[in-house]
């Protein structure tokens, strides 16, 4: 039988809420009223076939690329999945890193792709290897699957190393699908798509999670003009057109993406300042630090991490992401980027367990 459900999907939609909510993987919301617009700019209906022009323009412009080789998506959750959908067939090789993000994992799962796994060890900080993506590829691989910034360590993977992940690709006929959900988080300096490195990567992407606009699904794929095409027409499966009114506010939204982006660049880098400070002081749990990204990946070193959380939670209404959802039993996954006086109490309130453990 075919995977057709999540398993993370269904505890982030029922279980990962809690007062001192650290399950969040994005910054938090970005409120409506601080977007410049009016109820004039906005309609319900409107010229959305194969994207919406406007849209398409200004997604292109900001990834530097063609409009045709933009493919509009519900989000980075359907970009991958339709992008998935378009690369293999039942039964294909697909490389995955591990960890991963378990939506990456049951998607390809759901579409029958034969999964080899690649490592992103823990002892190195998560860092992308293409030593180990040499050590698994085979004639039969047809595509290769990473996220850039990793989740959920945050790792951000150089050029060079994406460039040889492409040559391996290249070198069997495979394409390399990266997850770029996070890279924005990057922000002095932030890497260009690495769509840009060759006509062997397609990359995903969307403003839910480091702009705080999850709400208006804003994703996208981008592709080689034959490949978006084939992706447009293997969505009309899926989906007829978007939302309308929020293709307009995407279109406002990426107008102003430089004021949305400096908000939440400020809560993110205090929340990360309070997570080195309490990372510095807790010897129970260790982490890889990073510069970027608005998660951390955190070993408990002694202790079962699903009993600590069930503490956590219970005893402090405090909530973090079971590393079981990564296929890291005994870490736990949190988020910056959220409101910094609640962080810094959920923080608190983990230590408080933690020192609990013994
Ligand atoms: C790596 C990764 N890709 C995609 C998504 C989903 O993104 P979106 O909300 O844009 O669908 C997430 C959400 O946590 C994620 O971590």
């Amino acid at each position: 039988m075919r995977q057709r459900q999540s398993d993370y999907m269904l505890w982030a939609k029922t279980q990962g809420r809690a007062k001192f909510n650290l399950a969040t993987s994005g910054v938090g919301p970005f409120p409506l009223h601080e977007l410049p617009v009016t109820i004039e700019q906005l309609e319900i209906n409107g010229d959305s076939t194969y994207g919406y022009a406007p849209l398409q323009n200004a997604i292109a412009k900001k990834c530097g690329v063609d409009p045709d080789c933009v493919v509009a998506a519900s989000g980075t959750s359907m970009a991958n999945h339709l992008a998935m959908a378009a690369l293999i067939d039942c039964g294909d090789e697909v490389l995955l890193e591990h960890p991963t993000y378990e939506l990456l994992t049951s998607t390809l799962l759901y579409l029958g792709a034969a999964v080899k796994r690649f490592a992103r060890s823990e002892q190195s900080g998560y860092t992308l290897e293409p030593a180990e993506i040499r050590r698994v590829i085979s004639p039969r691989t047809k595509l290769i699957v990473l996220t850039n910034l990793h989740n959920p360590s945050s790792a951000l993977a150089p050029d060079s190393a994406l460039r040889e992940i492409g040559d391996l690709a290249c070198s069997v006929g495979a394409h390399v699908l990266v997850d770029e959900v996070y890279l924005d988080a990057v922000y002095t300096d932030t890497p260009m798509p690495s769509f840009h490195l060759g006509p062997e990567f397609i990359v995903t992407s969307s403003l839910t999670k480091v702009y705080g606009l999850s709400g208006l699904r804003c994703g996208w794929i981008l592709a080689q003009p034959d490949l978006a095409r084939a992706m447009w027409r293997l969505n009309d499966l899926f989906a007829s057109i978007p939302a309308h009114p929020a293709e307009l506010l995407s279109v406002i939204a990426l107008e102003n993406l430089d004021h949305i982006g400096r908000r939440a660049r400020s809560v993110v880098e205090a929340d990360r300042a309070l997570l080195a400070e309490f990372l510095g002081s807790q010897k129970a749990v260790s982490a890889p630090r990073t510069e970027f990204g608005t998660t951390a990946v955190l070993r408990l070193i002694h202790g079962n991490s699903e009993h600590f959380l069930s503490r956590l939670r219970g005893e402090q209404d405090t909530t973090a992401v079971p590393g079981r959802f990564f296929e890291l039993p005994n870490h736990f996954r949190i988020g910056m980027g959220v409101d910094s006086n609640m962080f810094r109490e959920g923080l608190q309130r983990i230590g408080r367990t933690l020192n609990t453990l013994g």
